[in-house]
């Protein structure tokens, strides 16, 4: 009778007991590997391999050429700990393998893993590490896990070889951290279609602010010492500058944080803005999620005379040596800004505090007097598309509500190619810039930078 009365309470202590876990779920012993990505370390004939297991594992990638013996190379790596700060406390291990020696425009076979597990096969090409490379792009934000638009587009062109490297200028997932972390998880299992064949460089957005960005730091692996946050890197005839505009906003995380990226940022566009340094990279192409300037109609920060992030940018370059309040970018003749945040495609004349100052009224963007901006935030996600103003502002040149994604190609030291692909409208191009300019040009940048 005794043991009886007494089993239940036994069942039910040892049921309190398991509680947590039957509610969090056991620890997975999972060691396949997955969520595949690539990124460029920005080092010529160097390729980053990150992927993602639930237990911990070593850390290897096995590659070779294409046409050649498989897997006859292989490098190690590490991994480190990610644990979610959501209730679960989710933990996973990001593995990052770095690839060295890479010859230049070649393809490389490689799978990753351990012992334990390995991917699928993935493939890969060398970037060109020649200033006279015309490199292909892909740019977009604000791709979420629901609703993806252009996502079965972007997995076709990557697989037909249109692109070397993809930028994703903020906002992910919608988001990372929902579902502790399943979202982030489920993202990066969308994205491996493409981020697993190309290199996937990012820039963080609003939507991966929780937890201090840990999703978005922990997740991707970009080249310096921020963890993605700001960075520069070179391909071809470009000098890239990316940018977390969210420092301006999230001011809990650190008011320091404004003060460093904006001394990094100087030190960086004057360095890349040497006569010896600008002549072998002439173009000066920057990424940050929000715009300084848009013609959408939800208040956001952009919408606003003089935008936060415009503003922060000329109020640190004032004083104290009583310079002009110029704006950082305007002043080091920066050629090119793409920004995203707002669910729409725009395409501005060149602008600089709230003025248009195109290179002539015949051909605008013909040695344009001040960067060009593109805004490119509609890639798909739950959010859906935003509405734009119907006054907009003599800067605004183009607009569409459509979804989609833009190409862009440098095609030389002169030249650069953009258009805007529309999802809505079957892959049809809606919108196209050539922007030339002359390395007379360049010059006028380098002096008025004071460099
Ligand atoms: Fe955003």
């Amino acid at each position: 009778m005794f043991r009886v009365k007494m089993e239940p309470v036994h069942t039910a202590c040892a049921l309190l007991c398991l509680a947590p876990w039957l509610v969090r779920g056991l620890p997975p012993i999972w060691t396949q590997p997955e969520q595949v990505h690539l990124s460029y370390p920005g080092l010529a004939g160097w390729m980053e391999v990150t992927w993602t297991t639930f237990s911990k594992t070593d850390s290897t990638v096995e590659y070779g050429l294409l046409g050649g013996r498989l897997f006859d190379m292989s490098a190690r790596g590490n991994s480190t700990l990610f644990v979610d700060s959501g209730d679960e406390k989710r933990q996973m291990y990001i593995h990052r393998v770095i690839l060295t020696d890479l010859k230049p425009v070649a393809t490389y076979v490689y799978h990753c893993g351990s012992d334990e597990g390995w991917s699928d096969v993935f493939y890969f090409t060398a970037l060109n590490d020649s200033a006279l490379f015309s490199p292909k792009f892909a740019l977009y934000g604000d791709l979420g896990n629901e609703n993806p638009q252009s996502l079965a587009r972007l997995q076709k062109d990557t697989q037909l070889g249109m692109y070397d490297v993809i930028l994703h200028i903020g906002d992910f997932a919608y988001d990372m951290h929902e579902d502790n972390a399943r979202i982030g998880d489920e993202f990066m299992r969308q994205i491996q279609s493409i981020a697993a064949y190309v290199p996937y460089m990012t820039c963080p957005g609003n939507h991966e602010s929780t937890y201090n960005f840990s999703n978005y730091r922990n997740r991707f692996s970009m080249p310096g010492q921020t963890e993605g946050l700001w960075y520069s890197w070179n391909l071809g005839p470009v000098h890239f500058i990316s940018l977390s505009t969210e420092v301006y906003f999230y001011l809990d995380y650190g008011l320091e944080l404004v003060f460093r990226q904006f001394e990094w940022l100087e030190k960086d566009l004057e360095e890349a803005n040497r006569l010896e340094n600008r002549a072998v990279r002439p173009w000066i192409i920057t990424m940050g999620h929000r715009p300084m300037y848009c013609s959408d109609d939800d208040q956001d920060d952009c919408t606003t005379f003089d935008s936060y992030v415009s503003e922060v940018q000329g109020w640190l370059i004032h004083s104290p040596n009583d310079l002009p309040n110029l704006d950082l970018f305007y002043r080091y003749g920066v050629d090119l800004e793409l920004w995203a945040h707002e669910h729409t495609y725009e395409r501005l004349w060149p602008v600089f505090g709230d003025k248009v100052y195109n290179g002539s009224k015949e051909q605008p963007y013909v040695n344009p007097k001040a960067p060009v901006h593109i805004i490119t935030g509609s890639a798909g996600c739950r959010e859906r598309t935003d509405k734009f103003n119907p006054n907009p502002k003599d800067w605004s040149a183009f607009r569409s509500t459509d979804y989609g994604y833009t190409r862009m190609q440098v095609i030389n030291a002169t030249h650069l190619y953009l258009e805007q692909v529309s999802d809505d409208q079957n892959g049809k191009v809606i919108d196209s810039l050539w922007l030339p300019i002359a390395r007379l040009i360049r010059q006028m940048y380098i002096r008025r930078c004071y460099c």
